[in-house]
Order: C-alpha cells, then structure tokens, then sequence
C-alpha cells in the first residue's frame, strides 16, 4: 500500500481498504426498481408485453427528444437489429472503429456484411473522421460510431461525411447513454442510435438494449422484425426473416425506475471524474480521454499509461489486483482477434488502436464510489505506474 496514502489515513480506514475488494462497476438501484418489479411480477406481464415497455419506450423516446425507440434484449441485437432494418447484407461494407467492444463489429458479421477496422484518434479514443474517409469503397453502406466509455465522438464530422456519401450512420451508444456533443446527447445524431443497459453500464435493465430513430419507416421495420417478422395487421403472418429481439416487461420495470434516476446518477459519474483527475494529477504520464469540452458520461474512468505496453500495463493490472482493486484492459483491437485476421477487414494499420490499447486501463466507476477509495486507487495507480513504467 502506497505511503502517502497511509500517512493520510488513520488505522479503521486502511483496514476497510485491504479488506474490501474494490469492484469495477456496480448497479445501483435507489428508486422505483423494486417497486416497479414486484408491480410488475404481480400483474401477470412477466415476458415482452405489458405496460413498462410501453412506458420505458416512450420515457427514454422522450428523454432524447426522438421519435422511436425500441427496447430490445440486449445491446448486441439493437446493434443487429438497426443493421437489419437498414438493409445491410452480403458483401455491404461498414465502417466501425478498432478499438471498441466486439458486439460493435460481430453485429456487423451477423448480417454477412463486411465490418471495415478503421482506427481511432489519440486524444479522444473515438473513430477518426479521416479515416472514415480513407476507409470508404464503392460497397460501403453504413458508418458506426461509437462513444467509447462514454466519450461523445465527432458526430457532426461523421454525418457531414455520411451525407455526402448516403451512408446510414447507427450510433453506437452501449457505454454512452446521456453523454453530450456540444450540449446535444448522443443517439440524437445518427439514423438510428444502439444503447446497452447490461448491469455494468450507465443505467441498467439486468440485460437489456434499445434502438432510437426519427425515421417511421425504419422503426416499423424494427419493430416487425424484434418480433419474429410477424405482419403488424395479420397476427401469425410472417413477410420477413425476424427474430425474437425483445425486452420483458420485467426489465423495462427496472429500466423507467433506472431512467427516473438517470441524471443523478450522472452527476455522481461526473464527480467521480473530477476526483479522479484531481488525485492522479501529480502523474504527468497517466492521461485520460480528450473530451473536446464535451459531457463524457464515464461508463468507466479509463486512463493510458503513457509509455507502457500490453505486458507491463498488465502487470500494473496485477499490482492493482493484490491491492483489493479490480480494474480491466482496454479493448484489444478487434483485428487482433483470430476470425478477424483477414486482409478484408483492414484499410490501415491501426497504430492509435493498438497504441491506446497496450496502456490503456479501466478503473472502479460506479455510482456510490467513495471518495477515499478513489483516493487510495489512485495512490496505488500512481505507485505501480512509477515502479513498472521505468
Ligand atoms: C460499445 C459497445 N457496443 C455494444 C455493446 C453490447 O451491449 P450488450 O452487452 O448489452 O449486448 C457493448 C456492451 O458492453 C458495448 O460496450
């Protein structure tokens, strides 16, 4: 344990530290969860019918000032099901970013298509416009951004390009829900926007998903489609391939309950952003994600380690860990990975990818974080960097 840390605390607070494990990321559920649920259970509507889809729907619609959304099981198949509805198939391109999580470029494969790895900028970590540029081809459908760990990317770039180019944009917005571009929240910007409300992400449902559009044709088609193809008008009838995409009434319960809560539970992400930037300031290698002045919402406070690679920012990864703290690698670029090694996949060669990958580390970020954990993760952060880094 570093001694700067102990020198500050007292003996009750250094024993709480060494004897509690310190999580990544945790739920919090202080509002209508409960209440909602149990609602929920005792009216009968337990699978993908009933009334807290219909309002979590419509709240979330609201709450982005959009037209549609569509909730959906998981983050993963609003991504599938966005690429669906917007016609994406056999030997269609799309361009999505390196550095991301898999489900952003497998959504992709799913539709046979072909995901293009385009590599991200160095400062915020999200795919770069020029690149998008470069990576463009003849067969290219459809762009998809992603706000990486809650940092907004530049959306009004993307969409110039894709305008010129009549691409479909589907934002990619998992890690990102409430996040602001210029004091616009993303999942505003593209044709049809993805979120993720897995239990580590900003606001939660167990697992869960939605998909937000303006468009009425598109969010038809989606909502045919979430629902096995089945004709809106003929039950029973099937004019497309669909699947079953849907959310339950159980995990929309928790969602509206979640959504009701949802800029509180921002504020506590943006304060514990500011506490860590102030207590890790000392270290001048230790650099966090450019925002541009933007609202990154901090699905996970995620650092690079500057200088480090792959091997000694796994080891500072072990250190944290015999220090009771969990913390995690930042995504490998998706080209690293076995069924992705093919020249078809790649314009360039990702060196901001691979870069931010190799120093990259993801810190505890929950809702409830107390201030004297942050205080003592970046103490031992501080300390395992200055030991391996050298
Ligand atoms: C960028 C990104 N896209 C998509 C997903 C997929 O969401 P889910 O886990 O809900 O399927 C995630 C989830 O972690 C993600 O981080």
């Amino acid at each position: 344990m570093p001694d700067s840390f102990l020198k500050r605390n007292n003996r009750r607070q250094r024993k709480l530290m060494s004897e509690q494990r310190i999580q990544i990321a945790r739920p919090s559920f202080l509002g209508n969860e409960k209440k909602y649920v149990l609602d929920a259970l005792e009216s009968g509507w337990i699978s993908s019918i009933g009334p807290y889809i219909d309002r979590f729907e419509r709240e979330f619609a609201s709450y982005h000032g959009m037209k549609h959304a569509i909730a959906t099981h998981n983050g993963t198949i609003a991504l599938h099901l966005a690429l669906s509805a917007s016609g994406i198939s056999t030997g269609h391109e799309v361009i999505v970013p390196d550095l991301t999580f898999i489900a952003t470029s497998n959504s992709v494969r799913y539709c046979n298509a072909i995901p293009i790895l385009t590599d991200v900028d160095p400062d915020d970590w999200n795919i770069n416009p020029g690149c998008i540029r470069e990576a463009i081809s003849p067969v290219t459908k459809a762009i998809i951004p992603v706000h990486l760990y809650g940092n907004p990317a530049r959306m009004n770039e993307i969409m110039k390009i894709a305008g010129e180019h009549k691409l479909m944009v589907i934002e990619d917005c998992a890690e990102a829900t409430g996040a602001l571009l210029q004091g616009r929240k993303v999942g505003t910007f593209g044709h049809i926007s993805c979120f993720s409300f897995f239990g580590n992400k900003i606001m939660t449902t167990g697992e869960g998903g939605m998909c937000l559009t303006n468009d009425d044709e598109l969010a038809e088609r989606m909502r045919i489609l979430r629902d096995h193809g089945m004709n809106r008008k003929k039950k029973y009838w099937y004019d497309n391939l669909g699947f079953n995409y849907r959310m339950t009434n159980m995990q929309a319960a928790v969602g509206l309950a979640q959504l009701e809560q949802l800029d509180s539970l921002l504020a506590s992400r943006d304060a514990i952003l500011r506490q860590y930037k102030e207590k890790l300031s000392s270290c001048e290698g230790i650099v966090f994600q450019e925002t541009h002045g933007n609202r990154n919402v901090n699905w996970l406070v995620t650092v690079r380690l500057k200088g480090m690679g792959f091997e000694t920012r796994d080891v500072v990864i072990s250190e944290l860990s015999r220090n009771n703290i969990d913390s995690r690698p930042v995504f490998y670029p998706i080209h690293f990975m076995s069924f992705y090694k093919d020249s078809a996949f790649m314009r360039g060669e990702n060196l901001n990818s691979i870069a931010i990958a190799g120093e990259g580390i993801s810190l505890p970020t929950y809702v409830g974080l107390e201030e004297e954990k942050i205080d003592y993760i970046a103490a031992c952060l501080i300390k395992a960097y200055e030991k391996y880094s050298l």
